[in-house]
């Protein structure tokens, strides 16, 4: 009889520290942040409550989320060197470089010069990601420079305003709010885990964010859902997307927006996310993507007990309320700053430099030749 060997390495089943900011996987397929349901969450509470939660560890009473919520719309306004570093990069820029190049800036031009100052730096980060993915973008696409003034006072209606230049609907406005939950939190995962790492040097606050957007754009991590998105978009008919799917199953490939490291039974985001990729491709009068999107999934189950995660539905959802695919990840950066930047906060209140160690596997000890005398070993030139 053989046995399949055990994926070993990626640290996969390593407590790496301690956290009292969320819990994903309980029983193969729970989310909480801070001990509340992402259930509840998604269905009665708004962003901003989410993320007042993530950054000060309660749900806040109505005084303190109003006060919240005016602190951020008023530092939305980008600084002059960030707007004009934003029109320096070029349209065919990923706009996960441009926040990442962006989140930079803003640490050059607003340093934080101590920890005193997290929190605001994380409420100036979390109100000035979506003025800067917008402004970029509206600069590009078509020369607009966009104001911050806005009579939206959510980040979702926000972004979504400044984006397409209108007021979203109603459905459109509650859809990324809604998202915006799902996305805001996520324990250890890699991007959290770098912006730690990053922390425990005690290094910055904007440090650890640019690294952790550098580690979200990959494809294995945030990157899916714009890869996921490239996917559905190949096929016409529900037909079509079963005998492509089984093809690339055939072939090995990997299919974006499937899998996780944690969950085993399902991702408890993509039942919720699902719901509102449904009702919005309603809204639109969509018979093609959404369809396409359920046999895929379907397809999924039922050949490798796949089940699809946060990203695959996002996809949908978000194409359904106009958002260029390119756009996917970066939405993604301004809903995690929230759990990063909790993260940040919580690493610092306990800090030890994280410092692994390797299982070394090369060469033993040897003697050293000088460069004269080495012999060639017909592998390099
Ligand atoms: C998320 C992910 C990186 C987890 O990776 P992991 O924990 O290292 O899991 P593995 O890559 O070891 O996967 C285990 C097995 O399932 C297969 N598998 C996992 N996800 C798959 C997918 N999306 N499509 C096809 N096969 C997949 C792997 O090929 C592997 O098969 P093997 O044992 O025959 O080699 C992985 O599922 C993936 O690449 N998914 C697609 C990208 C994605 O959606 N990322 C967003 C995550 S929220």
């Amino acid at each position: 009889m053989t046995t399949k060997k055990k994926k070993t390495g990626g640290l996969a089943g390593v407590v790496a520290g301690q956290t009292a900011i969320c819990t994903v996987g309980t029983e193969g397929k729970g989310l909480d942040y801070r001990g509340y349901s992402i259930f509840d969450l998604a269905e009665h509470a708004t962003f901003e409550e989410v993320a007042f939660l993530l950054l000060y560890g309660e749900l806040p009473m109505i005084k303190e989320l109003d006060s919240f919520k005016a602190r951020l719309r008023s530092k939305r306004a980008l600084p002059e060197a960030v707007a004009q570093t934003l029109e320096k990069i070029p349209a065919t820029a990923h706009p996960m470089d441009v926040l990442r190049t962006g989140c930079s800036m803003l640490g050059v031009i607003e340093p934080e010069n101590s920890f005193d100052d997290q929190l605001p730096t994380a409420e100036r980060l979390l109100a000035t990601f979506p003025s800067m993915l917008a402004y970029w973008h509206r600069f590009v696409t078509d020369g607009t420079r966009i104001d911050f003034e806005s009579n939206e006072d959510g980040i979702a209606g926000y972004f979504l305003e400044k984006l397409h230049g209108k007021a979203p609907s109603d459905l459109m406005r509650e859809a990324m709010d809604c998202s915006l939950i799902l996305y805001a939190e996520h324990e250890f995962n890699a991007s959290t885990f770098t912006a730690r790492v990053c922390t425990a040097t005690l290094s910055d606050m904007h440090s650890a964010i640019t690294g952790a957007i550098g580690t979200l754009r990959g494809p294995l991590h945030g990157g899916a859902n714009e890869a996921a998105m490239e996917l559905i978009e190949k096929f016409s008919t529900p037909d079509e997307a079963e005998a492509g799917i089984m093809e690339m199953l055939a072939n090995k490939s990997l299919i974006m927006g499937f899998g996780h490291r944690v969950y085993t039974v399902s991702d408890p985001r993509n039942e919720v996310i699902k719901g509102w990729a449904k009702r919005l491709g309603e809204e639109v009068g969509d018979t093609v993507l959404y369809p396409v999107s359920e046999r895929i999934a379907d397809v999924m189950w039922r050949e490798k007990k796949l089940f699809p995660n946060l990203d695959f539905f996002s996809a949908s959802a978000y194409h359904f309320m106009g958002i260029p695919t390119a756009l996917f990840t970066p939405i993604f950066v301004l809903s995690r700053v929230s759990g990063w930047a909790a993260h940040v906060i919580e690493q610092r209140s306990n800090n030890r430099l994280i410092r692994p160690g390797a299982e070394y596997i090369g060469p033993g000890s040897r003697d050293f030749v000088a460069i004269e005398d080495r012999e060639p070993d017909g592998g390099m030139v």
